[in-house]
């Protein structure tokens, strides 16, 4: 995931956060590939990629959010009901999605391990989805230049 300096304080925290969407794009393709083929046996170290990815890459993103931009677009849709609160509760599905994923395939319970993978990766491409064509959308019709530069800059400190 990409880690942000302060030369990137210009840039529009919305488009930094759709490349990030794209980024999970590419990695999700590849796992879901990778668990596609896990009865036929895969390496530890691809599971481990997996593992890796959704806990420290996937994590960083929605820390991203949840701590940069939702707490200022709250201001205008609220967090505790519409579309931030369902993003929330969706960061959480993916988190507990992430612990039973890894929960099987530490214990090489690969069958239930593949779908739980699977779950995950059509919850989070869903997720990244709506954000795109809703949330996103809304934050960009909403907040101000100054706005979008407080939450650059909140975002370069999060990594
Ligand atoms: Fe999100
Ligand atoms: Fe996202």
């Amino acid at each position: 995931m990409n880690t942000y300096t302060e030369k990137d304080a210009e840039l529009n925290p919305l488009d930094a956060l759709r490349e990030e969407h794209t980024e999970m794009r590419t990695a999700l393709n590849k796992f879901g590939n990778i668990l596609k083929k896990i009865s036929d046996g895969v390496s530890d170290s691809e599971l481990n990629e997996i593992s890796q990815y959704l806990d420290k890459d996937v994590e960083l993103h929605f820390k991203r959010e949840e701590d940069a931009l939702f707490p200022v677009l709250g201001n205008y849709i609220g967090i505790e009901t519409g579309p931030i609160n369902v993003m929330l509760i969706e960061h959480n599905s993916c988190r507990e999605l992430t612990g039973d994923l890894k929960k099987r395939i530490e214990g090489k319970d690969y069958k239930s391990a593949a779908s739980a993978g699977k779950a995950l990766i059509e919850l989070l491409s869903e997720h990244e989805d709506k954000e795109d064509g809703i949330l996103f959308q809304i934050a960009e019709m909403q907040l101000s230049r100054d706005e979008k530069q407080d939450i650059m800059k909140k975002m370069i400190t999060i990594n």
